[in-house]
This record gives C-alpha cells, structure tokens and sequence, in this order.
C-alpha cells in the first residue's frame, strides 16, 4: 500500500500534457458496454473516456487508503454466478475472514447474476483486503466497501 502512495504522489505531481499511448485487450461485451457509457455521456473520443475511468480508479483508491481503524460497513457484490467455482471461492474467502464477515445477505438478480451485501466490522485495513480479495476473482462484476469509522 505504501508503494501505490507513491506511486499516487507522483501521478499528481506529473503534468498530463505528456501523452503515452497504450495498447490493451479487452472482451467484446465489456468494451461494447464501455462504448455503449461514453457514447451517453457525449465523450469525444473512447481515450478521452479511459482517461477518465483510469482517473476515478485512482480516487476510488486514494478514497480506499484512508479506511483505516475500526469500521463499521457493508460490501456489496455482484457477480456471474455460472462462473465456474465461482461460489465456493466466494465462500472460502468469507469464512477466511470471518473474523470481520459479521452476516451476507443474498439475492438472485437474473438466471446468471448474484447481488451479494456482507455486513462487515473490524480494522479498516483487513477490511479492504477482504474487498480487493473478493473484486479479484474472475467472474465478479463489482464490489463496493463502504464504511463508517466506529466510535466518536
Ligand atoms: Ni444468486
């Protein structure tokens, strides 16, 4: 975590008149869906669109650094749940951290989608690992930590 603060620093600190141009691979149906959101909100073009997720991603992780003493919150997950194995290592990581899984509640969106809410509670850091562990897993679509420090 220490070396991504840096590595945030810097980014700052870098004037983005430097232009660096990327190639990425991406599946068809999450581009489409991509294209499908920028054409909506009037981007320009589709880098201007990636400029700014890269950026919110980045907040969205500065926002996550400072999570950090006791907390009180909610994980809210969606997934494929016809990924296969999917469920099982969604459950290991749960009983893993059971220590700060207090209870789940699950709901059955569509035929293949799953909208899973975890009540969590403990050290802000532990918490985050158990969201990034979980929002790593092949097949899930997003996960949300939101918290509330514990206490006055
Ligand atoms: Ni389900």
């Amino acid at each position: 975590m220490c070396q991504f603060r840096s590595l945030v620093r810097e980014l700052d600190m870098t004037s983005e008149n430097e232009l660096m141009r990327i190639g990425i691979s991406l599946p068809k149906n999450l581009l489409d869906k991509f294209d499908e959101i920028i054409n909506y909100r009037g981007y320009s073009s589709r880098s201007e669109g990636i400029r700014d997720a890269i950026r919110s991603y980045i907040t969205h992780y500065k926002w996550m650094a400072d999570v950090k003493g006791e907390r009180q919150g909610v994980i809210t997950m969606i997934y494929d749940h016809e990924q296969r194995g999917l469920l099982t290592t969604l459950t290991d990581i749960q009983h893993e951290f059971m220590s700060i899984v207090q209870a789940s509640l699950h709901s059955h969106v569509t035929h293949g989608r799953c909208l899973e809410v975890i009540l969590v509670r403990g050290d802000g850091s532990q918490l985050k690992t158990l969201a990034e562990r979980l929002m790593s897993q092949k097949g899930v679509e997003s996960v949300k930590l939101t918290t509330i420090m514990v206490g006055e």
